[in-house]
């Protein structure tokens, strides 16, 4: 069941995204949340920091898991996603840092620090809400459009427009890793609740089919389809050919 929520200001983009977040740590202090980086969740971290600070929420019996992490990136690069997280959320919230996962980009072994990744979100059970930013390739995490694609934590290689797309935060293209880990579909599909968001109206023709086209390999993100309860914040420019 795909439930659309199309806002009129980025103000109020972060006020629903971020009340969607506090909503559920106040009636489960305990809840296990799947966090997502890229520009669009930005507003909505600074928004539940806000929170924090007002004493509104708490994160200190909150786990999360990220989605996923550059290959080769050590987690004090300033584009590895630890490092986002880092300075976007968990440094101005009561999170435990130790009850915070991000994918290992500098394993040894990157399969086998997938595959622990995998254990780790077995073992928590349940994610109860995973936040989502979608690509304009459709990816959602790093899981890329392909002829099949992974249930559980893998590598991945990132496909051309995905690096392209990601190259305004390096000095070049060739600066951008060419490999992440990422969690897979079936540990995204697994969570209890899906907040996927968007902003902008380079989003709006991936959207529509996404949320509209056939299921399909090639467009991860048109398997949100299959799930029971999905929350689609987007800003008008993105949602412009959503009804
Ligand atoms: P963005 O990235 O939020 O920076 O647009 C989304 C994504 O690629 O998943």
């Amino acid at each position: 069941m795909l439930n659309i929520v199309k806002v009129s200001s980025d103000e109020q983009f972060n006020e629903v995204g971020a009340g969607l977040v506090a909503g559920l740590l106040q009636s489960n202090p305990r809840a296990i949340l799947g966090l997502a980086t890229g520009s669009t969740p930005v507003g909505v971290y600074s928004q539940l920091i806000e929170l924090f600070q007002k004493g509104l929420i708490s994160f200190a019996q909150t786990r999360s898991f990220n989605l996923d992490e550059y290959i080769g990136l050590a987690p004090d690069h300033p584009e590895s996603y630890r490092r986002f997280m880092n300075e976007k959320l968990f440094n101005h919230i009561d999170i435990d840092m130790r009850n915070t996962h991000v994918p290992d980009g500098t394993a040894a072994d990157p399969e086998q620090a997938a595959l622990e990744y995998t254990r780790m979100l077995d073992e928590a059970g349940q994610i109860d809400l995973q936040l989502l930013g979608i690509g304009h390739n459709g990816h959602i995490g790093f899981n890329e459009p392909a002829d099949e694609l992974q249930a559980h934590t893998h590598v991945v290689e990132l496909k051309k427009d995905t690096r392209a797309a990601n190259a305004r935060f390096f000095n070049s293209v060739d600066e951008v890793p060419t490999h992440a880990m990422t969690m897979g579909i079936g540990s995204i599909l697994k969570s209890r609740q899906i907040l996927l968001m968007a902003k902008g109206a380079s989003k709006a023709d991936i959207l529509k089919r996404a949320l509209t086209g056939p299921l399909t390999t090639q467009c991860p993100a048109s398997l949100l389809q299959t799930h029971p309860n999905v929350v689609i914040l987007v800003d008008q420019a993105a949602g412009g050919r959503l009804s």
